[in-house]
């Protein structure tokens, strides 16, 4: 048997929701920079679970289904208040909470095709509110109600802040929305569509994804990002800085892609957005100290930047909680993982794979009081 590290190259299904060829990232055919200079997220929420653009009245109803489901149960509300949040990641929680939603879901395990989509509407819906609420919970404040006619890009803004947000804040945040939304074959997508395969439920799916999603190696890179420029400082520690982890073998984070060999196309969209809200807000340097992380580390090692290492001091110019900028990756990716999610269900077969045994020879079972 021949293996794969990392399963790199292997094409291990289809799929029509997203694709990448030659470094250019599409969703159902749409260039990524066209949809980001244009799209709300919603229309591309549409986009991924039906293959096309919506008109204005399907957009309005997506809108409207989103917006009506959008609260959330108070038994995961207690479920927060039950805990002390102080020592608990946000992407943990996420995951809990899903995987809670589920048992107030009486359609949970009714698997038709209709029943899947309503679930993925109230998981889509869902999913910013939950991380808004264990934002707040955690600062001891009361969680707010979304609006009724609020983009869910505001929406999420302002559940988190109480505030209104600036229509800056909200097309940034929208555009980052759309950016991460889908990703081909990503490793959460992936394990979303491993686990349905066996027929378990959406609700499974997506809280299997959250649990891959939460690791460093991909969504918690972003978190990471920032971790890092924090420890940086100052654009004149950037040098090194970078050599030291240069010389331990250490990665940067925020830098790589298993498929992009040019750069990822999302992080341009994500520089131009960090660099207009860090002068906003008055600190350029996180900007700054960006920039020169990525002409050091490109001119030695060129290895471009991904989606995770711009997002960072976006984010942070948005005033989000740093351990909060993975699970908003959750609140957009949820999207592509439910189109992947419905369109495993709509052609199943079991994911099994093969390993290649590298274990011990064939052994005779010797009894415990014979052991040496
Ligand atoms: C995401 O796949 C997706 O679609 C994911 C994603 C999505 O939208 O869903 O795009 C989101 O997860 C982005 C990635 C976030 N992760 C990070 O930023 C963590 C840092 N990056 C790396 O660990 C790495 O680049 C990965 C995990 C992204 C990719 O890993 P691979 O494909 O297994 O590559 P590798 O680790 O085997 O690296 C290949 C070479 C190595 O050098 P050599 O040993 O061959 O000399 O490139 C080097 C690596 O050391 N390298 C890096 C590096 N990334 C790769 N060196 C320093 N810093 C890095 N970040």
């Amino acid at each position: 048997m021949t293996t794969t590290r990392g399963l790199e190259g292997v094409v291990a299904t289809t799929s029509s929701v997203s694709s990448i060829i030659d470094d250019t990232l599409t969703y159902a055919g749409y260039n990524i920079d066209d949809l980001a200079e244009n799209a709300s997220f919603e229309e591309v929420v549409y986009l991924l679970w039906h293959r096309k653009l919506p008109t204005k009245d399907q957009l309005a109803e997506i809108k409207k289904e989103l917006a009506e489901n959008a609260e959330i149960p108070q038994e995961v509300v207690d479920h927060f208040k039950s805990y002390d949040l102080k020592s608990v990641h946000p992407m943990a929680a996420l995951r809990t909470a899903v995987s809670l939603l589920g048992l107030f879901d009486s359609e949970a395990d009714v698997m038709d095709p209709e029943a899947n989509y309503r679930k993925a509407i109230r998981l889509q819906a869902k999913l910013p509110t939950i991380v808004s609420a264990f934002a707040r919970i955690r600062k001891g404040l009361e969680p707010i109600k979304p609006k009724s006619d609020a983009s869910l890009a505001a929406n999420f803004l302002y559940t988190l802040t109480g505030e209104e947000p600036s229509s800056v804040a909200v097309e940034a945040f929208n555009k980052a929305l759309v950016l991460h939304a889908d990703h081909e074959l990503n490793a959460s997508t992936f394990t979303a569509r491993v686990c349905v395969a066996t027929l378990s439920d959406v609700y499974s799916g997506v809280t299997a994804a959250i649990g891959a999603l939460k690791g460093p190696l991909h969504g918690g890179a972003n978190e990471a990002v920032m971790k890092m420029l924090k420890e940086i400082g100052d654009v004149d520690n950037v040098e090194s800085y970078v050599h030291e982890k240069f010389a331990r073998k250490e990665k940067i984070m925020g830098f790589g892609h298993r498929v992009y060999r040019q750069g990822d196309p999302r992080a341009k969209h994500l520089k131009e957005m960090s660099e207009k809200l860090t002068n906003l807000t008055g600190e350029p340097k996180w900007f700054e100290i960006s920039t020169k992380i990525e002409e050091v580390v490109t001119s030695e090692k060129s290895i471009p930047p991904n989606v995770d290492f711009y997002s960072a001091s976006m984010y942070h110019s948005l005033g989000i909680d740093h351990d909060l900028f993975t699970p908003i990756f959750a609140v957009s990716r949820v999207s592509g993982w439910l189109a992947h999610i419905l369109e495993q269900y709509e052609n199943n077969r079991l994911i099994r794979p093969r390993a290649d045994y590298t274990g011990p020879d064939m052994q005779k079972y010797v009894p415990i009081e014979q052991r040496g």
